[in-house]
């Protein structure tokens, strides 16, 4: 029905053609988080392995992990199960997951610096590759297989302070005050993401993600030095090596500098936190295809309230091409019948409009 149904599809697959700048109907829809503690077949597989890291660093685990949310849910898109901190891990600044507290790091000063090891990473990451290589083996080719990894401002923020924080103080301290210091860090992880994600790409994954989950707590100056820089780097290096794999950038909290990252990046796709008005998002895919942005707390709560913006959100973006997500992750505590609720509602919504 679309107005570009004479356009030449490049794949089979609904999300690749929506970051291929297609309007897709129904839009492609998958989920950050879709994998974890929300299911109890991950709680259950969770159980079978001493701790998260583990099961991250399992490639038979992490693989099936990775399929569970497709299997039930018959999403568009798989997402590789790892996590964003191990690339630090890799590095060799060890990295903990204590239960009910998220992650912990021995933070790191700038002589620390030149221990971390990028022939480490890559030796360490293996198992990450190999989990890319069985879960692509396993889907078909209606169902996009997508990798990422954290962006450098993001990753530096959990390394400087060792585990999470509210504003990350100390790492924008850092870079205040010892800009080139702070630089070799971002330069390094630049390094060190580029390897990973042309990895994932050659193991099987069709389009990545960079989580820059952290940005909206910089200065607009900051942000354009330690955010769009690195992330411009990343497309261009992946561009150069593998042509045609779409990154969608997500820098959370951007607000403002929306339109600059995407411009500036050159990124394929721009993930959008729940904080961007529906508006702002359809001035936004003129340009870039956006990704998201339902709210996670209508995830959980489902119901007419889920269901009434997830309808404002198609029809704010229904024209363009969008791949319909969340503004961030799903929350632990959400019914996973809610996400069934969600999935089925995205494709009604399209159906009727097709009508
Ligand atoms: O989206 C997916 O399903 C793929 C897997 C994935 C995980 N983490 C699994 C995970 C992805 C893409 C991430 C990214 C990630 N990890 C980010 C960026 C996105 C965001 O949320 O902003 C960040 C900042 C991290 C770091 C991280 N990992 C934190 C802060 C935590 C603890 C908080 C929490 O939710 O428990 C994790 C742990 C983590 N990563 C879990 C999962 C499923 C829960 C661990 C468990 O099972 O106990």
């Amino acid at each position: 029905m679309t107005a570009d149904s004479s356009i030449q599809p490049r794949s089979a697959n609904p999300l690749l053609r929506a970051l291929g700048g297609e309007t897709v109907h129904p839009a492609p829809v998958w989920l950050m988080r879709q994998a974890g503690r929300y299911l109890p077949e991950y709680r259950a597989l969770r159980e079978s392995v001493p701790d998260f890291l583990t099961a991250c660093y399992t490639p038979d685990v992490a693989a099936e992990i990775t399929l569970q949310p497709v299997r039930r849910f018959g999403l568009d898109a798989a997402i590789l199960f790892s996590d964003i901190l191990v690339v630090p891990d890799g590095l060799g600044q060890e990295v903990r997951f204590e239960a009910g507290e998220g992650p912990v790091l021995e933070a790191i000063r700038p002589s620390d610096v030149a221990k971390l090891s990028l022939a480490r990473m890559n030796a360490h990451l293996t198992p990450v590759v190999e989990t890319v290589t069985q879960v692509k083996a396993a889907l078909d080719d209606r169902t996009a297989l997508i990798g990422f990894a954290g962006a450098p401002w993001t990753l530096a923020a959990y390394m400087v302070e060792g585990g999470g924080s509210k504003d990350f103080a100390a790492a924008r301290a850092w870079a205040a005050q010892d800009s080139a210091g702070f630089g070799h860090l971002i330069d390094l992880l630049t390094q060190a993401v580029v390897d990973l994600l042309r990895r994932q790409i050659e193991a099987g994954a069709e389009a990545v993600q960079l989580f820059d989950s952290w940005a909206g707590v910089l200065s607009a100056e900051a942000f354009r030095r330690w955010c769009v820089a690195p992330a411009k780097a990343i497309v261009a290096a992946l561009g150069d090596s593998h042509p045609g794999v779409p990154v969608i950038g997500f820098p959370r909290g951007a607000g403002f500098l929306l339109a600059h990252y995407a411009e500036a990046t050159g990124c394929a796709g721009l993930q959008l936190d729940h904080g961007v008005p529906l508006d702002e998002a359809a001035a936004l895919q003129r340009s870039v295809t956006v990704q998201g942005n339902l709210d996670p707390v209508l995830l959980l709560v489902g119901g007419e309230a889920m269901t009434r913006q997830i309808l404002a959100i198609r029809a704010a973006l229904g024209q363009g091409a969008h791949v319909f997500n969340l503004g961030h992750g799903v929350l632990p505590p959400t019914p996973p019948e809610h996400v069934a609720q969600l999935v089925e509602t995205v494709r009604r919504a399209d159906r009727k409009d097709a009508a």
